[in-house]
């Protein structure tokens, strides 16, 4: 019989736990019980509807095939314009590249740039697939730690601690997935004053949730903050998260010329580019109407602070105020070691999340997912009245630990 072998790039690749725990959840539903998913990263809303309708209208004119390999010229202009508008950062529209979705960006900026044993600094918690599209490569993650104390924000002092001759990148996400941390401009500053002795390294800034921050601080990005780090940032964005589009597979950044256009070597192999009605989708996005943004914001805002106010007081839960993206990061430490009603014993996070979803009906993902324990993510992506009833459950699931 044949076996089959997975290459040896893949055999170091784990599933993403986000969907992992998200599948198992929708099993437990269809075999019947009830459960409150808050493992996604993926906002309720619906795409505003002149969104829809500018898809349709270009499936309509017969904008239905292949597209330049960098994307449709006027969704590249309107790229530019926004990080003209919003960011203060001037690229030309050749200096840009549409993707599918924020996860493509990525995928083509690594493997455009990295051989094996080349690092890559990812300060942690992380998103779970930058490690993961790291090792595909064959290079190597440098997952450099952060503290609660600290904000969840990586210092200067550990950045230059992890840097070695090796070192390509440095990947940066702020608001952060999964702890909401923000790096002010003078935070980016600082870890550009390292930089600036390491020219060596380059910095993938993963703005996509640009436009969830509550509170006093102001969005910042590398390349703005600290403009002579520009001729080596790749700024990416996408529209999944601030115009509720995950399922249109749109992401895009802007960037040196020459890894723009090594991104797009790797992406004319890889896919020919993005879909075009969905190119036109997020062209409709970036230029129409910006106000579902703000009404999503404030929506937002509302249900952190009640998701925050309610793991606050359950005994024993620390849980940080998080500044920005739609996830809380709070720790479990003070219920390792404890046991469940039903005799399960708690020692890791994944333990606690697993006890939680399957007595206690809540769907959580634990740190250790993200590179960091004993934590666990809740995303208030969901309604309220979903998050007060998975409250009212974790609650009473930490009372029940003994
Ligand atoms: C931090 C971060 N970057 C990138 C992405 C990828 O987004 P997209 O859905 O556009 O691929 C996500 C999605 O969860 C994310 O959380």
């Amino acid at each position: 019989m044949t076996q089959f072998r997975k290459s040896t790039a893949l055999s170091r690749i784990q599933p993403a736990a986000t969907i992992a725990i998200t599948q198992k959840a929708r099993d437990l539903r269809s075999a019947g019980r009830d459960v409150i998913s808050l493992s996604i990263g993926e906002p309720n809303f619906d795409t505003p509807d002149h969104i829809k309708t500018a898809a349709a209208e270009a499936v309509a004119r017969g904008e239905t095939k292949y597209t330049p390999i960098h994307g449709i010229p006027e969704l590249r202009a309107a790229i530019a314009a926004k990080f003209a508008r919003e960011n203060a950062l001037d690229y030309a529209a050749s200096q840009t590249i549409v993707c599918t979705g924020g996860k493509q960006v990525i995928a083509n900026a690594l493997l455009a740039t990295l051989d094996p044993g080349d690092e890559v600094i990812v300060p942690a918690p992380y998103w779970v697939s930058y490690t993961q599209q790291v090792e595909m490569t064959g290079a190597v993650p440098v997952v450099v730690p952060t503290r609660a104390e600290d904000g969840f924000l990586m210092t200067a002092a550990a950045l230059e601690a992890a840097i070695t001759d090796k070192t390509r990148w440095l990947i940066l996400n702020s608001p952060s997935n999964p702890s909401g941390a923000v790096y002010g401009a003078d935070d980016l500053r600082a870890l550009a004053d390292v930089l600036e002795r390491h020219s060596h390294v380059w910095v993938l800034s993963d703005d996509m949730y640009e436009h969830l921050i509550y509170g006093g601080t102001a969005f910042a990005t590398m390349a703005a903050a600290a403009p002579t780090m520009k001729d080596r940032t790749l700024t990416m964005n996408g529209v999944s998260k601030a115009y509720a589009m995950t399922g249109w597979r749109i992401g895009y950044a802007a960037g040196p010329q020459a890894l723009i256009d090594a991104m797009a070597l790797v992406q004319g192999q890889l896919t020919s580019g993005a879909a075009r009605p969905c190119q036109w989708a997020a062209h409709a996005a970036l230029t129409g109407p910006q106000d579902a943004i703000q009404n999503q914001r404030a929506v937002f805002q509302q249900r952190r602070d009640l998701v925050v106010a309610r793991l606050g007081a359950i005994p024993g839960m620390e849980c940080p105020v998080p500044p920005g993206a739609f996830y809380v990061f709070p720790s479990c430490a003070a219920y390792l070691g404890k046991s469940t009603p039903e005799g399960r014993r708690i020692e890791t996070d994944e333990d606690f999340v697993m006890a939680l979803l399957e007595e206690g009906g809540v769907a959580c993902v634990h740190g250790a997912a993200f590179g960091q324990s004993p934590y666990f993510r809740v995303s208030y992506a969901a309604s309220e009245a979903e998050l007060s009833a998975a409250m009212d459950r974790i609650e009473a699931f930490c009372a029940s630990l003994g």
